[in-house]
């Protein structure tokens, strides 16, 4: 393709925007535009098309949101809806389409982004890493032993997410990983595919303080002869054990016509703490990518800890994001951190094995064996303690 004329830009025109759709719908099972209307919920200024002599043979759609890192939210492109026309694959426009995209973000102050892959290559190419988890947990109703109703769980009209939203924020501010959900986030949680099965949510009390709330869908039988349901938590948020040993009951008390529930967690999810046992099991276990668009905007915006004293000198390969490349050196003192060019650049590494340790996925130990990089122990050591953090995880998929 190195003579014809490639470009990506937003959609100039509903022409654009329906030849995306038609992409789409081949590419990753979108309905036709007639039975829903997704640009519009999607927004049309959120996409972004690639041009061939003017043909649109793909594109994608950034949702700008917030990354919740260690009690910092950082503005992140959230990329999704990728698609190249399958007659056009393999001809380098998913790389062009992602490295433009990567471009504009950081021109407009986002210095992360992040997506779920149905396939890697194209994305480490363009510099993302596997930084966080989504692991989606089964139970048996049955084996739930809890049986705790000191904590009031009542039923919440979700035509009002004020509440909701605030508890999400609680939990999102204790963790890594949770997005700073935007509107088009909250009214994709708000709807269900089926609307046989509406979104349900509890809010849990306890003096009057909510502690936590559950979104699920109560899943019919598939038929009279088999009457039993499954249980669906969309969305879960527990700030206490209190909190979540009453989900666990109120779990519990569908058990006659419901067998199992599933929910999404950490690896090391901490509501599972609280059952006697472990019985459940993991029904996918999916890890999210993270791109370091602006390396020292990425650095700068997070907090550290205040009796963190050092330099870490590093030297960044990064060939899609030029802007990233070279040395540096990081300067942490009174829990900030002041990224200026040059330095020794002793931890030698690319921006894929940055990201896998900023989120705090890997650690440094854990990021020099899978990428193979070079630094001294005492860069590793500085790193671990910059990146410590609770384990990355999102509760939704995007
Ligand atoms: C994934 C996709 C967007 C890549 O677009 P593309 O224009 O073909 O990508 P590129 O030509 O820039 O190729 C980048 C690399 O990705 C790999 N790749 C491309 N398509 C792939 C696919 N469907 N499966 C696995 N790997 C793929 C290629 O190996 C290529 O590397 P190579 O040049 O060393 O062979 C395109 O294949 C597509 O639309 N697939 C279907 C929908 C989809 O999976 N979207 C991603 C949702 S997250």
């Amino acid at each position: 393709m190195s003579n014809v004329h490639v470009d990506v830009g937003v959609p100039r025109n509903t022409e654009e925007q329906e030849a995306l759709a038609e992409i789409l719908s081949r590419s990753l099972f979108f309905p036709p535009l007639s039975q829903h209307p997704w640009i519009e919920t999607e927004g049309a200024e959120n996409l972004r098309v690639v041009r061939v002599e003017g043909k649109v043979l793909g594109g994608l759609s950034v949702q700008d949101m917030g990354l919740w890192l260690r009690g910092d939210c950082l503005r992140v492109g959230a990329v999704r809806c990728v698609g190249v026309a399958p007659e056009a694959r393999s001809q380098k426009l998913g790389r062009t389409l992602m490295t433009e995209c990567l471009a504009e973000m950081r021109d407009r102050n986002i210095p992360l982004s992040a997506l779920y892959p149905a396939t890697q290559p194209v994305y480490r190419y363009a510099g993302y890493e596997q930084a966080g988890y989504r692991v989606v947990y089964e139970l048996p109703l049955h084996a739930i032993n809890v049986r705790e109703r000191g904590v009031v769980l009542q039923p919440h009209d979700l035509s009002d997410l004020t509440l909701i939203k605030k508890l999400y924020n609680q939990q999102a501010q204790l963790t890594s990983g949770h997005l700073d959900r935007n509107e088009w986030m909250w009214a994709r949680l708000q709807r269900t595919r089926n609307p046989q099965t509406p979104a349900l949510a509890v809010v849990a009390w306890q003096d009057g303080v909510p502690q936590g709330y559950m979104l699920y869908i109560n899943k019919p039988p598939a038929s009279l002869d088999n009457f039993v349901g499954q249980l669906i938590v969309a969305d879960w948020v527990s700030l206490t054990p209190e909190a979540t040993d009453a989900f666990w009951t109120f779990l519990s008390d569908h058990r006659s016509v419901n067998d199992k529930v599933q929910w999404c967690g950490s690896p090391n999810d901490t509501k599972m703490i609280r059952l006697a046992n472990q019985d459940n099991s993991v029904k996918a276990h999916f890890c999210w990518l993270l791109r370091i668009v602006d390396f020292k905007a990425a650095m700068e915006q997070r907090s550290y800890s205040s009796s963190l004293e050092g330099e870490l000198h590093l030297d960044m390969d990064d060939a899609c994001c030029p802007w990233n490349e070279g040395r540096w050196v990081c300067t942490f003192s009174g829990g900030k951190v002041s990224v200026s060019p040059g330095g020794s650049g002793r931890m030698k590494l690319s921006i894929r094995a940055l990201a896998s340790m900023y989120s705090g996925f890997l650690s440094p130990w854990e990021g020099r064996v899978a990428h193979g990089f070079d630094a001294d122990d005492e860069s590793l050591t500085l790193a671990a303690q910059a990146f410590a953090g609770p384990t990355p995880w999102m509760p939704e998929i995007f």
